[in-house]
């Protein structure tokens, strides 16, 4: 028998998006889907700058340096939702963090990628970034509740990260909020050993 959910949604209210969320010191945050109209170029750049922080500890993820059109195509595997700053005036909206989402399918190639992603229960989220002037103040914690709200809607029992296994504070971070250690996994692009986390929802 399949471990896959039967009844998605039955318990979980689907996702209303975007959704706006008023942050102290920042104002209002509009939480949405990626769109097509959106900027893959302003998408990089985002994730090059905030990952520039692991790269200053020798640490070189792909999300660190990957070209747009590798973002193009590693959104196009997930959903990829985005956290919005109007600057101004509404025509002036800025992408300020991000986070992918991937249903269970990721593992249709068993021979790739960590074992614990192939189950057919277990989601999981990556180029998850918040722009370094406006991290502290609580937009990934609004991402990560976003995606947990997604695979719960799902009816996915287990939501999983990689990370750099050196990055001792931000596996603490993951840690703080309900991910437990699963196994290390080398994914052969990057020059350090990740470790896959999972978090039970
Ligand atoms: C991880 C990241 C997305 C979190 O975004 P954020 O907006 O700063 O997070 P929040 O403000 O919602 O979270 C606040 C909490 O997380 C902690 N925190 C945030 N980023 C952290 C990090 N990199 N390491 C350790 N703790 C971190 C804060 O100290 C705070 O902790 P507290 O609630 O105990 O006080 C952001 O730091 C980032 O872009 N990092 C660089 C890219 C990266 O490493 N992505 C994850 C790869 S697996």
């Amino acid at each position: 028998m399949s471990n896959a959910p039967s009844n998605p949604s039955a318990s979980h209210p689907p996702l209303q998006l975007p959704k706006v969320v008023n942050i102290p010191d920042l104002g209002p945050v509009t939480l949405r889907r990626l769109r097509p109209t959106d900027s893959i170029e302003a998408l990089t750049d985002l994730l090059h700058k905030a990952y520039a922080k692991q790269v200053r500890m020798g640490l070189h993820a792909l999300a660190s340096h990957q070209s747009p059109a590798v973002t193009r195509r590693r959104v196009s595997k997930g959903e990829c939702f985005v956290a919005v700053l109007f600057d101004d005036e509404p025509s002036k909206e800025r992408i300020v963090g991000t986070i992918m989402f991937q249903e269970p399918s990721w593992g249709s190639t068993p021979s790739s990628g960590p074992r614990w992603f192939h189950r057919p229960d277990v989601c999981n989220f990556s180029q998850f970034a918040v722009d370094p002037s406006l991290q502290g103040k609580g937009l990934g914690i609004l991402l990560l509740d976003l995606i947990e709200a997604r695979a719960r809607e799902l009816g996915l029992r287990e939501l999983a990260l990689s990370t750099a296994e050196l990055d001792t504070q931000l596996v603490a971070f993951y840690r703080k909020r309900g991910f437990r250690d699963i196994e290390p996994f080398d994914w052969g692009v990057t020059n350090y050993t990740s470790l896959i986390m999972s978090k039970t929802l």
